[in-house]
Formats: C-alpha cells, structure tokens, sequence
C-alpha cells in the first residue's frame, strides 16, 4: 500500500469515527424513534409508511422498502450524486478532519466550478463595497434592502467593463483560470476569435447556494436596462436549475417551523419576503418545477403555498409546475395578489401582515382550478357542467388523503352547481375509480422492489422439488397469499406445468413466465437448501397468508379511519369480521 492511501484510509476511519450518521440523515429527513432505532419515510424511494431505519449504534441505515443502505459515506453519496472523494472531502471539512493533500485538490470537475465559484463570489463581494460599487450600493437600496439582508444572501456586484472578474482570476488561479472560468459559466468565449469576457457585468449578483453551503452558480440583474433582465450561470459540472431552489438554505428553519414552503418566482421575491420575516420562501431558477425539485424540498415539507399567478398569459410552465406538486403528493395552496403585483412588491406598498393575511387566505389550487374551468363552460346546461367536471376530476383524483378529497368534491359540486345527491354519489365513485389506477401506479412498484421474503423462496422451492408438494399445496394457494405478482406469476406457471402434465423443472418453467419472474426465480434455484417435505411447504403457505391476512387487516384500519360513507364503513367492517375469523382460523390449523 502507497502512504497515501494510507493516509487516506486513515482519514476515512477519522470520519467515521467522528461523523454522526443520525445528525446527517436528519439534515434530510425527520428521524423518528422506534426502539433503540430511528425511523422514517424513506429518501431513496416514495412511500406512505416509514421503511427507512437508522441504527445509531452501528452507525448504518437500510430500507426495508428498497434495500437502500450503508454507512454516512453511502447516504451521502447516494442522497448527494457524490462520488466517494467528494462525499470524503465533504464530510473531512465537516469534522475538522485533515486528509492528505492528494485528497483535498480533487480532480472531480464539480469541485473545479466549486473552486472557481468560491473566487468568484470574493471578487463580487469584494466589488459591492469598492468605491466601482456605488452602482450595486445604490441600487439595493433603492430596493429596500438592508445591510444585514444582503450579507445574509452574500449578494455581490458584478462591474462593468469586460474583464474585471478575468482579471481577478488570472491572478488567483494563474494559467488555468481561463479555462475554469469558462467551465464555471462565468467567463464567455466570442466564438470568432476565441477571447473569453465576464458574463456577468454590471449586474447585481446574487450567488446561488447548495445546502451544503458551497456556492454552485450565481444570478445577476441588470442594473441599467440591458437583457436579458436577469442572468443566470449556465448549467455546469455543479449547477443545474432543475435540481435548486433560490433561498433554500436560508428558508430551511422557517419551512421546518411553520410547516409549508412558499413558492415565488423571483430572486428579488425571496429576499424580500425574508427581510420581512417571511423566511420560508424559495424559488425556482427562471424555469418550472422539476421532479428534481419536487425531490428537494421534500426533505423539508409537502405543503406548498404558491405566489405565482397560474394562469397569467404565457404561463404554461407555472400551471405544470403545480401539477407536478400535486402529482408527488403535495398539498398545493395557491396565494393571489392583486393582478401584477409580485410578493415584493406587495409588500412593500401593504406591509408584511397584509401578506400574511393573504397567506392565510391561500386557497387550495383545485379551487382554483374548478373555478377557472367553471368560467370557460354554460352553468346552465348539463352538458356544460359536464365538460368543466371533467377538467377538474384528473386534478381531484390525484389527492390521496380522502379527508381533503372529499372536501374538495363538496366545493365542485357547489361551484358548479350541482345539487342532485345521485350525481354526487356517482362523483365519488368516478373518483375512486381513477384513483385506483393513480394508486397501483404508484405503489407497485415500491413493493415489487423489495427483496423476495424467504418464506416466498422457501415455498417455490418446495413446490419445485416435490410431487408430494405440489399435490398437497398447490389447490391450497389462494391468491390473497401472494402478494408480489413475480411470485404469483412462477406460481401460475407450476400449475399450468402440471395441469399440462408436463415435467417440472426449472428450464420448463422458466419457458412459462417472464423475464423478470424468471430472474426471480434464478435466484431462487441457485440458493442451495435440503429437500422440502410437504410439513415445510405448509409452513411457509401459513407464514405468507398470514402476512396476507395482516397486511389486508391493516388496510381495512387504515380505511376506517379516514371513510365517512356510512355505506362504505358498514363494508370494511364486515370485512374486518371475516378476517379476524380467518386469522383465528388460521391459528387453530398453526396450533
Ligand atoms: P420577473 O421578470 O418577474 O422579475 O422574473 P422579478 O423577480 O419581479 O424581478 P424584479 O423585481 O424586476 O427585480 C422572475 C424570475 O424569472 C427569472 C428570474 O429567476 C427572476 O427572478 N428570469 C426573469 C430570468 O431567469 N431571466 C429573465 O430575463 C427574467
Ligand atoms: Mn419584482
């Protein structure tokens, strides 16, 4: 082994020692205890109920709905897209860890554009108070903002003239800086002749930061009246748009506190609001909503007020944003202002507690959409409320919490005028039968991800192996037993083997079923175990139905407490009777 990677192991060891697996994980979501360990929703995969563990004794996490896990370098590196050095100097820097020199320069370009930012931003700070920042000076203040808020968002001035930033980082970086600086997005080449100029000049800079606090590109407004209005670094080795959001950093504490994130769409909007105390708005990087985004602020809430205007012209981007919210299970509350006024200047010219009231007043966006779709039709034909019901059934059915749901179908139907009982009762069941699509395509996947149970193995494995097996089990298997559809699918394929009076083997089955069912079952006959007699079989049925009866036991619960349909409760009911019959029954055959 070199000495440097034994120093550098060294320094890997140092981290983990140091390094708190449970404090790093709750920067990204909330741990909750569970024994002697902490539970929560998972990051790495959707989910409704925690499957995500964090041991704090061993130091490591792993979720039982995707099989996620590992130790701090491995949350990191997956919840971060780092690669090992990166998420190593990250976590170095964290606890005053020292690593070898080799492992501080990195040769990873995103550390690069890092590098040069970090210059970059000195320089534009530096340029505010120069005497040439008087421009930058005045115009903050013509804005309104204050001292402390702009040190708080570390805004800067970009000069004018077209080498000042050039100049700066020849003399800190000498021979590469050009190169970086272009890699960086903050020096741009003129195509004809190769000579590279500042991108950013006589602009008001506002640096962009990630939550790691490193700055990853950088905004600048014009001062004069040049375009475009506002600049943006382009997309770069550590900078994409669709992945950030404007003041998130510094919104962090008030999203956690007050429960909701406000989306706004400007720079200016975000600062604004947080020199008012408002300090739990963000905002997109000039683009819409992303599922990058959606990822993002997830670690942080899943209700979102939005101050932008919807519907105004030109606006396509902003109303697929607030789908895609409410696609990814986001409660979404739509703000309005009077028309053209954006957050910072309404309050400026109300006051912030004018703008809070209107926060409070936020309406939810399906409201909005109802109403909106009530304005383009005839109220007063039935065909008319039909086309605006079905304009806004897509939106209702992509709510999961029936609570709100139904809420939202009393507030249809009063918009749109609809009185007749019978009507609204077919509402409801057109609803619950798009959501079921909207469901099994968002679930399934989730369960079919987890790793085959042994009792599922166990089972194919008798099945494969004995006649006397199959004789006695097969006719018993119900399809409630099986909830993973690979499984049941390897199933279908034995039975279809034998109904054919056909060998049972592993190349016959493999004939009858999918690929990823045979994958599956690979595995399965490449595991070495001892022969299973007709008492194992059983065995492992009873494990897995009576799993089957819990698990649908569970979802009867959960339905009762959210169902208000007194038809629909004396149902589950019912149901929960006869599972506790089986379950008992179940016992008896077990005893
Ligand atoms: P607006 O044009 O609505 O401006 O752009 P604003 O935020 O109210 O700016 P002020 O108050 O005049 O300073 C909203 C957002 O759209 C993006 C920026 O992120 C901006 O904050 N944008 C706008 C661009 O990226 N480029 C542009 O040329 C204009
Ligand atoms: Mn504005």
């Amino acid at each position: 082994m070199k000495t440097g990677d034994r120093d550098r192991s060294d320094a890997v060891e140092a981290v983990r020692s140091r390094a708190d697996l449970r404090e790093i994980v709750s920067e990204y979501v909330p741990l909750k205890k569970s024994g002697t360990r902490l539970r929560a929703n998972c990051p790495f995969h959707p989910e409704k109920t925690p499957s995500f563990y964090v041991d704090p004794d061993k130091q490591l996490f792993y979720c039982f709905g995707c099989g996620a896990g590992g130790d701090v370098f491995r949350f990191l590196m997956l919840h971060e897209k780092w690669d090992f050095p990166e998420t190593l100097r990250s976590l170095a820097r964290r606890y005053a860890v020292s690593l070898p020199d080799h492992a501080r320069s990195g040769g990873g370009e995103r550390q690069k554009v890092l590098s040069v930012n970090r210059q970059a931003l000195k320089f534009f700070r530096e340029s505010l108070l120069r005497p040439a920042g008087e421009r930058g000076r005045k115009y903050l203040s013509s804005r309104g903002i204050d001292r402390e808020t702009a040190e708080k968002f570390a805004l800067g001035y970009a000069p004018g003239g077209w080498d000042g930033l050039k100049g700066y980082l020849a003399q800190s970086l000498r021979k590469e800086s050009e190169n970086l600086g272009v890699l960086a997005g903050l020096l741009a080449k003129k195509p004809e002749t190769g000579r590279t100029y500042d991108r950013f000049r006589d602009r008001l800079i506002f640096p962009i930061m990630s939550l790691t606090d490193e700055v990853i590109g950088f905004g600048g407004r014009v001062i004069g009246d040049a375009e475009p209005k506002y600049l943006n670094s382009p997309e770069t080795p550590a900078f994409s748009k669709g992945e950030n959001l404007y003041g998130l950093t510094a919104a962090r504490e008030g999203i956690r506190r007050e429960g909701y994130a406000v989306l706004v769409e400007g720079y200016m909007d975000v600062i604004a609001l947080q020199q008012a105390g408002v300090t739990q708005a963000v905002a997109t990087l000039g683009t819409g909503f992303t599922a990058g985004h959606v990822r993002l602020l997830k670690r942080f809430t899943e209700r979102v007020v939005v101050n932008f205007d919807p519907d105004a012209a030109g606006r396509a981007a902003a109303r697929r944003s607030l789908e895609i919210l409410l696609e990814n299970g986001f409660e979404v509350q739509v703000v309005s202002l009077p028309t053209g006024q954006d957050p910072d200047l309404y309050i400026r010219e109300n006051g912030v507690e004018a703008y809070r009231a209107r926060l409070r007043e936020a309406r939810p966006y399906i409201e909005f959409v109802t109403r909106e779709a009530a304005s383009r039709v005839d109220l007063g034909t039935s065909k008319g409320k039909v086309e605006a019901l079905n304009d806004v059934l897509p939106f209702l059915a992509r709510i999961d919490n029936p609570v709100r749901r139904s809420g939202h179908l009393e507030m249809i139907a009063t918009v749109l005028g609809i009185e007749d009982r019978l009507i609204l009762q077919e509402l409801k069941t057109s609803v619950r039968e798009r959501r079921k699509t909207v469901d099994r395509k968002s679930v399934a996947p989730a369960l079919e991800a987890r790793p085959v149970g042994e009792a599922e193995s166990r089972l194919v494995r008798a099945l494969m192996d004995s006649e006397p097996v199959r004789a006695v089990l097969l006719g018993e298997i119900e399809d409630a037993d099986i909830d993973r559809s690979r499984i049941a699918e390897i199933i279908r394929g034995i039975r279809r083997l034998v109904d054919g009076s056909k060998k049972v083997t592993y190349p016959a089955l493999g004939e009858e079923i999918g690929d990823a069912a045979r994958d599956i079952l690979t595995r399965i006959a490449a595991t070495p175990h001892p022969p299973a007699t007709p008492e194992e079989g059983r065995a492992c049925l009873m494990a897995l139905r009576a799993a089957g009866l819990q698990r649908q036991m569970g979802d009867i619960q959960r339905r009762l407490e959210s169902e208000h349909d007194a038809g629909e409760i004396d149902q589950l009911l019912r149901r929960k009777v006869q599972l506790k019959r089986s379950m008992e029954t179940l016992g008896d055959a077990f005893a």
